[in-house]
């Protein structure tokens, strides 16, 4: 399933920032302020794929960004080398087994990616095992519409959706209740408001 993603990543890599850069602009902006980044404080991008966000990181920031997508990865480079991210390091990793020590980062955001990896549920425990205790995790991806009709719909095109690589239709609350954390805040972002941002503290400890 991965070598799949990897295949269809490869292939939207050259429109990728024209396309999903504009749609995705203002969730965008709004998950970095939620994140709040301090100066000395280390944050991993899971699902990095082309950067867009990497020049907002303040330089004093160690900033990791994982992706199994490596022509993704090196639009990401190309952007690294232009902005002069020296504090950026880009890894081609697996989402779902990280090579990273346990409790490495202060914050871990993973956007529009937990429904494109083919085990939510793994990748997530895998994002809580490399956090620190107390750290920050935030989830951005689209999640559809309240309206019941379209929401069926959505439904019914998923398994089309998840083969182009645009994710699945999924439950975020379930998925979070099953991997133990709760929201500590919520926005709606992006066009209709169809994209939810959340954070959530990790409260596990790996040893
Ligand atoms: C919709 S894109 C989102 C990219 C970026 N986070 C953004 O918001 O623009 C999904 C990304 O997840 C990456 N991805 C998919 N499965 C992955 C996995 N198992 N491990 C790491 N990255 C993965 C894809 O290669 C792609 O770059």
């Amino acid at each position: 399933m991965s070598e799949h993603i990897k295949k269809v990543y490869s292939l939207y890599a050259w429109i990728y920032d024209a396309f999903f850069g504009k749609i995705f602009e203002h969730g965008r902006y709004v998950a970095f302020n939620m994140m709040n980044v301090k100066p000395n404080e280390t944050i991993l991008e899971v699902g990095v794929g082309t950067g867009l966000s990497l020049s907002l990181y303040p330089s004093e920031s160690q900033v990791m960004g994982i992706d199994i997508s490596q022509e993704l990865l090196d639009k990401a480079e190309n952007k690294k080398r232009y902005y002069g991210l020296s504090n950026v390091t880009l890894y081609n990793m697996d989402a779902s087994s990280m090579t990273f020590a346990n409790n490495t980062f202060d914050k871990v955001i993973a956007s529009h990616v937990i429904t494109v990896v083919p085990d939510p549920l793994k990748t997530l425990n895998e994002i809580k095992r490399v956090c620190k205790k107390d750290g920050e995790i935030f989830i951005l991806n689209y999640t559809g519409c309240n309206n019941k009709v379209i929401s069926r719909f959505e439904e019914f095109i998923s398994p089309v959706r998840d083969k182009m690589g645009l994710g699945k239709h999924f439950d975020l609350d379930e998925l979070l209740k099953k991997a133990h954390l709760s929201i500590v805040h919520e926005r709606r972002v992006n066009f209709l408001d169809m994209c939810r941002l959340v954070k959530c503290k990790n409260n596990s400890v790996f040893t």
